[in-house]
């Protein structure tokens, strides 16, 4: 099978998930790999599992380059299914190997696996800052709890300066590619932001927390190898994404607006053309996407990407659109910060949808504007309003972060 070395002795092997569409809700047209890494030094030891059905893909690759018996050590960096799943299966063909993971991941195991010998598997606890020797090359573990998960840990190969990221750096995305320079930096980078949006917005304190400790332990990274997607190998892919994390994590963004809206009978999306237009009028950037034509995931994205978002909705039994509360339910999970938020839409006899959307983006503690609402079709004087709400939302978009 092709071997894909990332340095002396390091190598992927992982598997290619080409058909997930839908990862726990976030949509995935590209795919996506769940990424193992096996390190043949005099201890060989395999870093992180794969998602169960994939260990049979796993193994062929292990073979290209020892015998799956010969490993020693398996480090389990989070026990999430897209990494564990395959573990139980995996143990069976693997021997007498022993299990480095942090407390809360041991915890998890024996949650998650009882019933196919977990309570079998020889399990030590490790730290952060603690250290495995296996030979020419010293793993040194690093916790980063609840990036994402409780149990979530990092492995630093210390001599060629590899980190094996797990989640963190990650991607959603198939490729026959391993590293980003392959793929193109752009895409890399793209898929990256869409998946820091949907899976570690809401952990930025943790995001910079790990800076901090980073720059403490004085660790250098010439690889970044994370267990989905493709793996950053030159010094300034390696910088690029390091750079982009530290801005995601503190919610920088440029000035830009995304409107995000649904429509019953057209007069919500007149507003949004209106709106629209307001914000081009101030010469700002403007994203459009309506609901029930957008996938969430890119939405997520797109707030990450943009300094405020303004949702639409009609008036629908006292209430909204349910693809715009979905959206909601969704955004106040990943709890974004730092962003101007407003809200409008139509309404026949009774409004209320644009300040029901105000009063949720206020529990998120955004910077949220007056509502907008109008009755039934907007007439031209309505439409000078919303062109005027527009461009209100353009001009503090400009002077915010200044
Ligand atoms: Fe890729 Fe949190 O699992």
């Amino acid at each position: 099978m092709e071997r894909y070395q990332l340095k002396e002795e390091i190598w992927w092997v992982g598997a290619i998930d080409w058909n997930v569409r839908d990862f726990h809700g976030y949509e995935t047209p590209r795919g996506t790999t769940y990424n193992a890494y096996l390190i043949t030094d005099e201890k060989k030891v395999l870093v992180d599992g794969v998602r169960s059905g994939f260990g049979p893909e796993l193994l062929r690759r292990v073979r290209a380059c020892c015998e799956p018996r010969e490993i020693d050590y398996l480090v389990v960096n989070h026990v999430e299914m897209d990494h564990s799943g395959a573990i139980p299966s995996l143990m069976k063909q693997l021997g007498d190997v022993q299990i480095f993971c942090s407390r809360r991941a041991k915890d998890a195991l024996l949650l998650l696996y009882h019933g196919e010998g977990v309570q079998d598997w020889d399990i030590t606890v490790v730290g952060t800052g603690d250290e495995l020797s296996i030979g020419r090359y010293t793993l040194t573990f690093l916790e980063v709890p609840m990036l994402h998960w409780p149990d979530s840990m990092l492995t630093y190969v210390k001599e060629p300066k590899v980190l094996l990221s797990n989640d963190g750096f990650g991607q959603h995305l198939a490729s026959s590619r391993r590293f980003a320079d392959e793929v193109g930096l752009d895409l890399a980078l793209d898929e990256a932001a869409k998946y820091y949006a949907n899976i570690l917005m809401p952990f930025g304190n943790q995001v910079q927390k790990l800076v901090k400790q980073v720059g403490e332990l004085g660790l250098e990274f010439d690889v970044i190898a994370p267990s989905h997607g493709v793996i950053w190998r030159r010094s300034e892919d390696v910088a690029r994404v390091i750079e982009a994390y530290v801005g995601w994590s503190r919610f920088e963004a440029p000035a830009r607006v995304a409107l995000v809206f649904d429509t019953m009978w057209q007069s919500t999306e007149k507003m949004t053309r209106a709106i629209e237009d307001g914000i081009a009028q101030e010469g700002v950037e403007c994203s459009v996407f309506r609901l029930n034509h957008s996938a969430l995931a890119d939405v997520a994205r797109a707030v990450l990407g943009h300094r405020a978002f303004v949702v639409g909705s009609p008036t629908l039994n006292n209430g909204m659109l349910p693809t715009v509360g979905a959206f909601l339910t969704y955004i106040r999970g990943l709890r974004p910060k730092n962003r101007l938020v407003g809200a409008y839409g139509s309404y026949g006899w009774g409004g209320g949808a644009a300040k029901l959307i105000s009063a949720g983006l206020e529990e998120l503690g955004l910077d949220v504007m007056d509502p907008l609402e109008l009755k039934y079709v907007p007439t031209e004087d309505d439409l000078e309003a919303c062109v005027d709400y527009g461009r209100e939302v353009a001009r503090r978009v400009k002077a915010w972060g200044r």
